[in-house]
């Protein structure tokens, strides 16, 4: 930020520089109202001596620029996006360039001065990423997944600056994704590319597609179990837990008809039988048996045992 306030005083020097030199020099090709001349003109016969002046000249259209700047117009013309503007919209002053007053940078469009820095964390140097400013979402990956010198001297990637949300999540769940894949390697080959766990792993059951991993799985804490939904189907547990699915979808009960995610919210987690029914037969009974499944075995397999 200090770099850049640097760098636009410095700019602003020396536009000021260069506004001085040409109104000393005269117009260049600056847009707008040519400006009078200030002092009375002699009339003349036409076509000769100031008269070749005296019409306003018609600004060109972005085709007719193109016409020698193929080069940037076909950016524009092609992955231009939001930029596909007149060429004078950003280039208020052009064809103005000379070597010996140095002023290439001073009359270039500045990014920030229509954009003020979007980034967080200080990414002031715009071009080193979008390289091509007639296409500016075209980002050459390999710049992306450069690394960068981060916290205490490590090397880490520039993404998980701009995304913070999911690289503190990252950071946080370690797993062998932060080892053995990290951002680039599932986000691969292009900005924005989202991957399928499938890419890289075979489901649990044949039947799991991509979307089934995302309700147990968040992709940037996987190996940490999210949080899934009530309506988890039975048989996706089943991969794991194939006795006690095979238990409760052989019984008769009427735990038979109850999703696992009722019982278990979360994965691991075991609701006690007095978190749903409370002590149903009395309290001699419950005195005397603390167990509930004394008599009734297994929650999968609820079956009464009548011979206590
Ligand atoms: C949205 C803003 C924007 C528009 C619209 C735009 N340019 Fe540019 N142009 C820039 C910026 C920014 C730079 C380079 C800045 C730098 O190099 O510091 C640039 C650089 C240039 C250059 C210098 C050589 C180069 O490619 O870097 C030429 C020539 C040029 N533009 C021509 C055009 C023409 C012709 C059009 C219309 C067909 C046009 N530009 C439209 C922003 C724009
Ligand atoms: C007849 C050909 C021609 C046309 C038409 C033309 N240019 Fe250029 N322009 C050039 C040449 C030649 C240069 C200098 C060499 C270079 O940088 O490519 C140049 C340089 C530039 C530059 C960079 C240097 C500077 O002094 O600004 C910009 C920006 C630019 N032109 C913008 C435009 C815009 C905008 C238009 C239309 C409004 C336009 N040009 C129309 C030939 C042309
Ligand atoms: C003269 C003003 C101006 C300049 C200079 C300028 N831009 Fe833009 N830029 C715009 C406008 C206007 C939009 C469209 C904004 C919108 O509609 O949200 C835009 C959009 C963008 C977009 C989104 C494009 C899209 O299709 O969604 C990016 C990225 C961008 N600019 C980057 C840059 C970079 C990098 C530079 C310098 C190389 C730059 N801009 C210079 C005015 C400018
Ligand atoms: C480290 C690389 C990097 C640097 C440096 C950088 N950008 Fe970006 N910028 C990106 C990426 C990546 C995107 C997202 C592009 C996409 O949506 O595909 C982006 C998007 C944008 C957008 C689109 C708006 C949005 O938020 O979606 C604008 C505008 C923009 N940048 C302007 C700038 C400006 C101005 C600077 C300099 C002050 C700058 N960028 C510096 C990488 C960078
Ligand atoms: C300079 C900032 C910047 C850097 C560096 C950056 N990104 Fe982005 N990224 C953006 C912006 C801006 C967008 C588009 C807006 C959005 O969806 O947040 C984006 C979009 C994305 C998306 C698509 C989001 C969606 O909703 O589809 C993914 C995935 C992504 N980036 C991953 C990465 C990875 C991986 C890296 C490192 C290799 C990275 N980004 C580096 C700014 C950045
Ligand atoms: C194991 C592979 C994997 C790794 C490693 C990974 N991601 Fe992702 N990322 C994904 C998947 C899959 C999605 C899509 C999630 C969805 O659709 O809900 C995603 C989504 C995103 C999105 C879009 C978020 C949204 O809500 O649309 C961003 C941005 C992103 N990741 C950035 C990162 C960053 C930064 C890193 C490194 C810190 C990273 N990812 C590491 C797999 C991964
Ligand atoms: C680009 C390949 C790639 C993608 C895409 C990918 N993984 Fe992985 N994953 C790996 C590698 C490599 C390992 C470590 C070796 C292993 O255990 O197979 C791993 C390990 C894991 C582990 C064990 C982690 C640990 O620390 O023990 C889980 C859980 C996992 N992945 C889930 C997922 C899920 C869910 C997705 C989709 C959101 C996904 N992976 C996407 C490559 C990938
Ligand atoms: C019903 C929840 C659930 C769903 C759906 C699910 N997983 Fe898992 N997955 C788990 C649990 C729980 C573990 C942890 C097992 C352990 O601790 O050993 C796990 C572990 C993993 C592992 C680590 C290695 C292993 O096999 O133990 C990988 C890789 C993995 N899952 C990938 C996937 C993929 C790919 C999908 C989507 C096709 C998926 N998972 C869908 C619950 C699920
Ligand atoms: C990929 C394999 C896998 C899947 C899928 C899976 N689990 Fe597990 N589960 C395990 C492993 C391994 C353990 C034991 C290690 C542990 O405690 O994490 C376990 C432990 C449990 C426990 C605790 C057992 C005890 O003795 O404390 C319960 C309850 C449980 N799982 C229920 C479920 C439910 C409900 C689902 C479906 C939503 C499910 N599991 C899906 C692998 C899996
Ligand atoms: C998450 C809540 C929940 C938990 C935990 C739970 N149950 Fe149930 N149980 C139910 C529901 C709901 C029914 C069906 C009630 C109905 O239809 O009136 C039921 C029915 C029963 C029945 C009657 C079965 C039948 O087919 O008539 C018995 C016996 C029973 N539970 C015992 C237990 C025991 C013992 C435990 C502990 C090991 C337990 N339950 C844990 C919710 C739960
Ligand atoms: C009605 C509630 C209920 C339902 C439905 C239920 N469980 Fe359980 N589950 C329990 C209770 C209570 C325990 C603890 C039993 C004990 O203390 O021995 C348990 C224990 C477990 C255990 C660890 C002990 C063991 O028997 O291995 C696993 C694993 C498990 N359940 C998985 C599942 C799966 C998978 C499903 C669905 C197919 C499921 N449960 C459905 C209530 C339920
Ligand atoms: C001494 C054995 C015994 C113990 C201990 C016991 N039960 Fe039962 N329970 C039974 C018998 C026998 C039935 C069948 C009654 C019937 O069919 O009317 C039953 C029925 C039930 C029913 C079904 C009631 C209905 O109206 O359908 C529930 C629910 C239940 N028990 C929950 C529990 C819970 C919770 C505990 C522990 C706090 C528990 N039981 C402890 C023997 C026992």
């Amino acid at each position: 930020m200090k770099k850049y306030l640097v760098l636009s005083a410095f700019s602003l020097f020396a536009a000021a520089a260069v506004f001085v030199l040409v109104a000393a020099c005269g117009p260049t090709g600056r847009t707008g109202p040519a400006g009078d001349p200030g002092t009375a003109v002699r009339e003349e016969a036409a076509g000769s001596g100031a008269d070749l002046y005296k019409k306003d000249i018609k600004p060109m259209a972005p085709e007719e620029c193109g016409r020698c700047h193929a080069y940037q117009f076909n950016w524009l013309k092609d992955k231009g996006g939001k930029h596909r503007q007149d060429c004078v919209f950003c280039h208020e002053q052009f064809h103005a360039y000379n070597p010996r007053l140095d002023n290439w940078d001073a009359l270039m469009p500045k990014c920030a001065d229509c954009h003020g820095m979007p980034h967080e964390n200080g990414f002031s140097d715009c071009m080193e990423c979008h390289r091509q400013p007639h296409a500016p979402l075209v980002i050459d990956f390999a710049i992306l997944e450069q690394p960068i010198s981060g916290e205490g001297g490590r090397t880490e990637l520039a993404c998980a600056k701009c995304h913070a949300g999911e690289g503190t999540e990252f950071a946080d769940f370690p797993s062998k994704h932060n080892s053995e894949v990290n951002c680039n390697g599932c986000h691969a080959a292009e900005h924005g590319a989202i991957p399928s766990c499938l890419d890289c792993h075979s489901p649990h059951l044949p039947t799991q597609e991509y979307g089934d991993c995302l309700e147990c799985h968040a992709p940037h804490s996987a190996a940490a179990i999210r949080q899934y939904s009530e309506n988890v189907p039975n048989v996706a547990c089943s991969a794991c837990h194939k006795e006690v699915y095979a238990l409760l979808q052989g019984n008769v009960t009427r735990h038979s008809a109850m999703q696992c995610a009722t019982c278990h919210p979360t994965h691991g987690q075991i609701q006690g039988c007095r978190d749903c029914h409370g002590e149903p037969h009395g309290d001699v009974l419950h005195q005397r048996f603390i167990d509930c499944l004394e008599c009734h075995i297994d929650p999968h397999n609820l079956p009464i045992n009548l011979r206590k």
